[in-house]
């Protein structure tokens, strides 16, 4: 007979927190989750989801039974041996990731042989070591620590759960890194047990090179837009090389989202910290800032200047099937488009409440037609499903101009010239 898996407690309710909290339960664990925020656990005790992601509501709804909230640390060690931690790590002004929350965390855990911290939150490499310093400098040396990083993507969070390409368990050998295996033992995912560094390495490591493949294909589009290539032939090309890939090499308006921009600078500050001069990265966050910009000069060349020119953003979220503004290219270019006197309309199918935050002197249509209306230019910059089967033709109809820029490579260039339209990729043809 089996028995159900052991239960775990979550320490945050953000998106790594829920989904980790949600895929546990869904995987027959009873989990405790614990937020600091009161009213957030209020929401999550009646049902509703606080955050936009696909498939997340069901799962929480179809595992309630075993879902538990609180803003008590002392309910999840009440019962559960494993605290997965998942609270925010926000860059600093420095660039270094801000470990407030992380050590408030270890701050409020007692001493105790048989409880242990799984740390989810994407910490520096040598945080596990240093944390490990502060329990055994007050008196919690029997804590146990490990390092399982996540992978999980916006958007697709549920099933990359379910799914993991690999799940990484970095700690010294003892019962808790075990007893973590032993959790995602029903995924059937390659394991890489390693120590903790090279566990927290791993993760920042990951993203830097995913950050690094897209600010390479955005360069590789500039360079074709000088010699008549076209990036989406070059990059099912290069994709087509096992060694190389097809994943993340759609070239476009640059990365956003709460992660990639803000690990690659931790990892380029990390370095830094360490006398290492991480040139490569430093490159990869400047191709980056510099290509949320390019569209404005596409704008430019085509409408003669955008003073007083109607200019519609289409998709605002920092990818689409998110809700997500953090460092979304949207921003940047909604503010650069002001600055140089265009008059912006935008339209998101699900991020306006986050963005009405964020975007001041916009206006914020309820439909992608009536953000158009009247427009000289139309933005693609989210690739949201809606967006890319607009029909071009009530596209032409609604704008009082003619030009598209696509600022995702996501549109059918010949189906958007068919409406007799301008389409502009980014180092298309
Ligand atoms: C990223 C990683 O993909 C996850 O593996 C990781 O767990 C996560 O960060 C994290 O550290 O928490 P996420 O930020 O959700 O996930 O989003 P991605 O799908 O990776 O996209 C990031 C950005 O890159 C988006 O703005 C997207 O539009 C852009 N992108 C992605 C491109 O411009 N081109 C591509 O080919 C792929």
């Amino acid at each position: 007979m089996s028995t159900s898996p052991e239960p775990i407690g979550v320490i945050g309710t953000g998106y790594v927190g829920l989904v980790t909290a949600a895929g546990f339960a869904a995987l027959g664990s009873d989990v405790w989750c614990v937020d600091i925020d009161a009213a957030k656990v209020q929401r999550l005790r009646r049902g509703e989801v606080p955050i936009y992601e696909p498939g997340l509501e069901e799962m929480l709804r179809d595992n309630a039974q075993r879902l538990h909230f609180s803003t008590e640390i002392g309910d999840a060690l009440e019962h559960a041996r494993l605290l997965f931690v998942a609270v925010g790590t926000p860059p600093t002004y420095s660039g270094d990731a801000d470990l407030s929350a992380v050590h408030a965390v270890v701050d409020a855990i007692p001493a105790a042989h048989d409880r242990a911290l799984v740390m989810k939150s994407t910490v520096p490499c040598g945080t596990g070591s240093s944390l490990q310093r502060v329990f055994g400098e007050n008196g919690k040396q029997g804590l146990g620590y490990v390092s399982c990083p996540e992978f999980l993507k916006e958007g697709s969070a549920v099933h990359d759960f379910m799914h993991p390409d690999r799940v990484v368990v970095g700690d010294d050998g003892g019962w808790a890194g075990d007893a973590v295996v032993e959790l995602y033992g029903p995924l059937g995912a390659p394991l890489v047990r390693t120590d903790v560094a090279s566990a927290e390495m791993v993760k920042l490591a990951s993203n830097a090179f995913l950050a690094t493949k897209i600010s390479f294909i955005n360069e590789i589009a500039n360079v074709c837009e000088e010699t008549g290539a076209d990036v989406v032939e070059v990059a099912r090309g290069m994709g087509l090389d096992d060694r190389i890939g097809a994943k993340f090499l759609q070239a476009g308006i640059g990365f956003g989202g709460s992660c990639f921009p803000k690990d690659v600078d931790a990892l380029k500050q990390l370095a830094g910290n360490s006398g290492y001069h991480f040139q490569l990265l430093t490159a990869v966050i400047e191709v980056n800032d510099l290509q949320k910009r390019r569209v404005i000069g596409k704008l430019q060349r085509h409408l003669g200047g955008l003073a007083g020119r109607r200019v519609a953003l289409l998709g605002l979220a920092f990818k689409p099937n998110t809700d997500d503004m953090r460092e979304a290219s949207s921003l940047v270019l909604s503010a650069r488009l002001q600055a140089d006197g265009a008059r912006v309309a935008v339209y998101d199918p699900v991020a306006e409440e986050q963005a009405r935050a964020l975007v001041s002197g916009v206006a914020f249509a309820a439909s992608p037609l009536e953000a158009l209306d009247g427009a000289d230019a139309a933005v693609l910059v989210t690739e949201w499903q809606e967006l890319v089967e607009l029909d071009w033709n009530a596209v032409a109809a609604a704008m009082s101009g003619n030009l598209v820029v696509d600022g995702r490579n996501a549109l059918d260039p010949e189906a958007v010239r068919a409406a007799g339209l301008i389409y502009e990729g980014i180092g298309r043809r």
